[in-house]
């Protein structure tokens, strides 16, 4: 994980413009607490890519994250949406439904407890459920992409 500090390190102290939001895989499974708190201290705000594993691990059927949405009255995803909104990491989840997008938006009539917000943090695991960045045939493989417009 450290790599990342150090790229990230590297573009601050190089560049007059620095980096103000940095968007990196970030959802139940991989919660990037240390790279949040890092972040923070170097005034970059984490953004969450992926808040929903993009469905992965069967984030939707999670006992631990279907029991915690049930007791406040609400969705998983509106659950995770407020976990990542109490924990300052911003989110700006994408849906292709109305109904979906609407729900999205409705978190901020409740609070999850200091408890329920312990309890997702035992689903870390602290791994990409996509790809690792410190593959170097990975980090070639993004850095060389073309846009073909
Ligand atoms: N910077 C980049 O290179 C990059 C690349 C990819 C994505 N992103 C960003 O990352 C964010 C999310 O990406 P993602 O879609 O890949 O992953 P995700 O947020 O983990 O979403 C997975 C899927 O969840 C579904 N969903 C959304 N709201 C839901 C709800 N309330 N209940 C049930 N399912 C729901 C959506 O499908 P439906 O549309 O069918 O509802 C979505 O495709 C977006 O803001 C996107 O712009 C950035």
């Amino acid at each position: 994980m450290r790599h990342i500090w150090y790229r990230l390190l590297d573009l601050i102290i190089h560049n007059e413009v620095v980096p103000a939001v940095n968007q990196i895989e970030t959802h139940p499974f991989n919660q990037q607490i240390e790279s949040a708190k890092f972040m923070k201290e170097n005034n970059v705000q984490i953004e969450s890519w992926a808040p929903f594993a993009e469905g992965k691990n069967n984030l939707f059927q999670n006992e631990v994250l279907v029991s915690i949405a049930e007791k406040y009255n609400k969705s998983v995803a509106q659950a995770v949406l407020r976990w990542l909104t109490q924990r300052e990491v911003v989110v700006i989840p994408k849906s292709v439904r109305k109904e979906k997008i609407i729900e999205n938006f409705n978190i901020f009539d409740f609070e999850l407890s200091q408890e329920d917000m312990e309890s997702i943090t035992t689903l870390d695991t602290k791994q990409s459920l996509f790809f690792s960045h410190r593959d170097p045939e990975m980090v070639k493989w993004i850095g060389t992409r073309k846009l073909d417009i």
